[in-house]
């Protein structure tokens, strides 16, 4: 006898494993206790290994006239089975919510979980401090914005218009819609935006001290076009650059240590005359053997830059309104991150802005 032509021997055998199946799978459904021991049975019974697919198999031998029904006995059985499933698993679940609302209340007394406190980001930690040197110093806080027009960024701090700062290339230029086509506006590059602002709308004397981000088209592991910087300047009648010296000296040794040895070399910046640099004794090679042959920090000069600085350029005086012949001004700006990096050691500038928690958790 071929198989396909079954056998009622065949049907009688299955029609028998059918009608034992159902009860036996909702018993077993009945004895489990927990989801997973539901779950478990469930993959025994009607799983691809279970007792109902091999029921299916054995479909082969019942003659080919009642396969058809026998199918759909099959899946009738089937469709209870999940059913069973269905209650069973929704009693388990009710049982468990029931016990959870009916057990003790929690222990109210037991210690909280602390969140994890957070602080100042070592930035804003060490403009504070600089910030703070210079008020105690007298210096007044004031605030200028990061998207400026270009007067107040470049032409009324006297740079000439085809200054490289000015560059496509060094900054990034702002277009505003719906602003008149010669409205110049860029991320200011630099901090001395204040010292125009406030010159501009204030009368001398003043003695001011700013601080923010600035943005230059310039990435590597020393410069990233997003940084900090903190300006200041002072106007007042004859104000010379032993004020200057005095000033910058004095904040220097309150944030380096009161016998750092500070220098002033000429330098140039557009809106001072006569324009410095103010370098202190590097702090990595001074126990050195003397040589300083091996300071890579300050590549064996002993001086480390850390700022700029100048008389206030007449020029810039009267584009603000204020008369040189009366009145003469310092002005100083300084790069954070320098100063972080300096102190610390720090390697690589994009660590100060990856915000990874294992190096700002140690500020
Ligand atoms: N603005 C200058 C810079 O960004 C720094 C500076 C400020 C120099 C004030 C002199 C006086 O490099």
């Amino acid at each position: 006898m071929s198989s396909d032509s079954g056998s009622s021997d065949g049907e009688l055998r299955i029609e028998a494993s059918l009608a034992a199946f159902g009860p036996r799978a909702v018993a077993a459904f009945g004895t489990a206790a927990t989801e997973q021991e539901l779950r478990f049975a469930r993959a025994e019974i009607l799983g691809k290994k279970g007792e109902l697919t091999a029921i299916l198999r054995g479909l082969g031998q019942a003659p080919a006239d009642q396969r058809r029904a026998l199918g759909e006995r099959v899946n009738g059985v089937r469709a209870e089975v999940e059913l069973a499933f269905e209650a069973r698993l929704s009693a388990i679940t009710s049982a468990l919510r029931a016990a959870d609302l009916n057990a003790a209340p929690f222990d109210m007394s037991l210690p909280g979980r602390s969140a994890e406190r957070g602080h100042l980001h070592p930035i804003t930690q060490v403009s504070n401090e600089i910030l703070d040197i210079f008020r105690s110093l007298g210096f007044e806080v004031a605030w200028g914005p990061q998207i400026e027009l270009e007067e107040h960024n470049f032409t009324k701090l006297a740079f000439p218009p085809d200054h490289p700062a000015t560059d496509m290339q060094d900054s990034f230029w702002v277009k505003v819609t719906g602003a008149p086509s010669d409205a110049r506006v860029l991320l200011r590059t630099h901090t001395s935006n204040v010292q125009v602002r406030e010159m501009s709308t204030h009368t001398p004397p003043m003695a001011i001290v700013s601080g923010g981000s600035v943005f230059r088209r310039d990435d590597d592991v020393t410069h990233s076009p997003m940084f900090h910087q903190i300006e200041g300047f002072l106007v007042d009648e004859s104000v010379s650059f032993a004020e200057l010296k005095g000033v910058l000296t004095e904040f220097a040794r309150r944030l380096y240590g009161p016998s750092t040895p500070v220098r002033f070399r000429p330098s140039y910046f557009p809106f001072v005359e006569p324009g410095a640099e103010a370098d202190v004794g590097c702090v990595f090679c001074s126990e050195d053997d003397g040589t300083r042959a091996t300071c890579r920090v300050c590549k064996a000069t002993g001086w480390l830059e850390i700022l700029g600085c100048g008389m206030i350029h007449p020029d810039v005086l009267t584009h603000c309104g204020i008369d040189p012949e009366r009145y003469t001004g310092f002005a100083f700006g300084m790069g954070v991150e320098r100063v972080l990096m300096l102190r610390y050691n720090i390697p690589d500038i994009r660590l100060l802005f990856e915000n990874d928690p294992r190096f700002v958790a140690q500020f």
